[in-house]
């Protein structure tokens, strides 16, 4: 195989380092597969992915789905006889950008155009109203039937749809292939639970199902066979895991075995909730060196009022104590977080307990949305709207303030040595990229060549906000 499907990140983006283009050994996995029967009809996809890294994981899982029903990667949208586009519709923007890129096929015959994930969900048979070249419509939580609906198509349906929400299993395949050949995303856990009132999830991705220990832990020996040492579990709310299987491994006991397989060095889990995080999750990377110094813990908000709105289920101070188990940690843990600004009815005053609440947790990255309305959701009835000037207002103050404080911790980092995990190159600045235990991103010169995929200590020598820039210093 030449070359993967290309990832397109929208949003959430940060969480996903650039490589090389050539080097993708993640493909290894599926060069592993035996060929499938009917691998000679040759027919190619092509799929673009907006969103989450759960969507970015979906699509290398769809991906290994085709690829097992003898289809075969395109080099190109225009050389591919199926084009897919996983979509995202956790803001209004996201789905908008959805129909903008379906307009670009509009009249064309020779190809298969499909819709994939959160808008496909929400939109549905609308999808085939707008744009009537759109001949499969396939939802988050019904890629189970995907095959059956790529066999319905080839024999001859106009139109196919697969948009059931009442799944009781989690999606796996017998292959998938990643696209990123240093982290390997493994989803322990799907659809969500709880009912934010401006969150279109339960809806697109459906109620939530954790997926039994044993799959996981088979599924991540074998990356670690094939070469992977970092895995990032993933769900919309990971840390509420419970196994189905008769073992019922606990979030935590989950996290210990995953770490403890041989040849993983490096655990990471997106995204918990507050509400499901407890004292033993702190203590597991305490006392794991595998499991990183990262927390991704979305706030949403500071104010204990429009939190109650959100129905985020609880209070600043509830969110603070937690925050106080991480400070106390042995390990220097980075926390991150989300923030929507401009929810209905937000008053200069919860504006204000946002940003104090930024001091007060010391964030080591915070991605910050301005809210939009979404269809179905009880957040979108509420009368008490913000003024999109006003919104967008909120979201520089609060991006600007962020900014400093990540400078100030960053600079903190000044003469410290990390150990990073290579993961891209850029070669106008001839520079390499990674990722210490942190997450945080880390640009460093090195005297070596093929780095990419090594561990390797770096002197942090000058920090930014976003980035630490430093100096290879040992290999690992
Ligand atoms: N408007 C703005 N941001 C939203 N998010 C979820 N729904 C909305 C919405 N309607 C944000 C939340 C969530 C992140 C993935 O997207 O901060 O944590
Ligand atoms: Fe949406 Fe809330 Fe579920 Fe997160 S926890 S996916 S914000 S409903």
């Amino acid at each position: 195989m030449q070359k993967t499907f290309d990832v397109a990140i929208e949003a959430l983006g940060g969480e996903i380092s650039a490589v090389e283009p050539g080097v993708r050994t993640g493909a290894r996995l599926a060069e592993a597969m035996p060929s499938p029967p009917g691998a000679a009809r040759g027919k190619s996809f092509y799929i673009e992915t907006f969103g989450c890294q759960m969507n970015v994981h979906d699509s290398e899982k769809v991906a290994g789905l085709l690829l097992g029903r003898g289809y075969r990667v395109a080099a190109s949208p225009a050389d591919a006889d199926l084009m897919l586009y996983n979509t995202c519709s956790i803001r209004e923007k996201a789905a908008q950008k959805v129909f903008s890129r379906l307009g670009e096929w509009r009249g064309e015959k020779r190809k298969i155009i499909g819709v994939l994930g959160c808008v496909a969900q929400q939109e549905g048979e609308e999808i085939f109203e707008r744009a009537p070249w759109v001949r499969l419509v396939c939802g988050s939580a019904s890629y189970r039937k995907l095959p059956a609906l790529v066999d319905e198509m080839e024999a001859g349906g106009r139109r196919v749809m697969g948009l059931d929400l009442g799944v009781d299993e989690t999606f796996e395949t017998e292959m998938t292939l990643r696209d990123n050949p240093i982290r390997a995303y493994i989803t322990i856990i799907e659809g969500c639970d709880y009912s934010c009132s401006y969150c279109v999830v339960p809806r697109t991705r459906g109620p939530e199902r954790s997926r039994a220990s044993d799959a996981i832990l088979l599924e991540t020996r074998r990356l670690a066979d094939a070469g992977y040492s970092e895995i990032q579990l993933l769900g919309q709310t990971v840390n509420s895991y419970r196994d189905p299987s008769p073992r019922k491994l606990t979030f935590v006991e989950l996290l210990r075995a995953v770490a403890s397989v041989e040849g993983i060095r490096r655990v990471r889990f997106t995204t918990s909730h507050p509400n499901d995080f407890h004292r033993g999750i702190v203590d597991a990377i305490d006392s794991t060196p595998a499991l990183c110094e990262h927390i991704h813990l979305p706030v949403q908000s500071g104010s204990t009022r429009v939190l109650r709105e959100m129905r985020r289920t609880y209070t600043r101070e509830g969110y603070l104590e937690k925050i106080s188990w991480i400070r106390s940690a042995r390990r220097a843990i980075s926390v991150t977080t989300d923030v929507i600004v401009g929810f209905p009815g937000e008053t200069e005053q919860d504006f204000e307990d946002t940003v104090t609440l930024l001091d007060q947790v010391g964030y080591d990255g915070v991605f910050s949305f301005i809210y939009s309305p979404r269809p179905n959701t009880t957040a979108a009835l509420m009368t008490s709207a913000i003024p999109e000037s006003e919104k967008s207002r909120r979201l520089g103050i609060l991006q600007e303030h962020q900014r400093e404080i990540q400078l100030e911790r960053n600079e903190k980092l000044i003469g410290q040595t990390l150990e990073v995990l290579v993961d891209g190159r850029h070669e106008a600045r001839a520079q390499w990229t990674g990722r210490p235990s942190s997450n945080r991103i880390v640009n460093f010169t090195s005297p070596r060549e093929n780095l990419l995929g090594e561990y390797v200590q770096v002197r942090v020598t000058r920090a930014g906000p976003h980035s630490l820039m430093g100096e290879h210093a040992a290999s690992v």
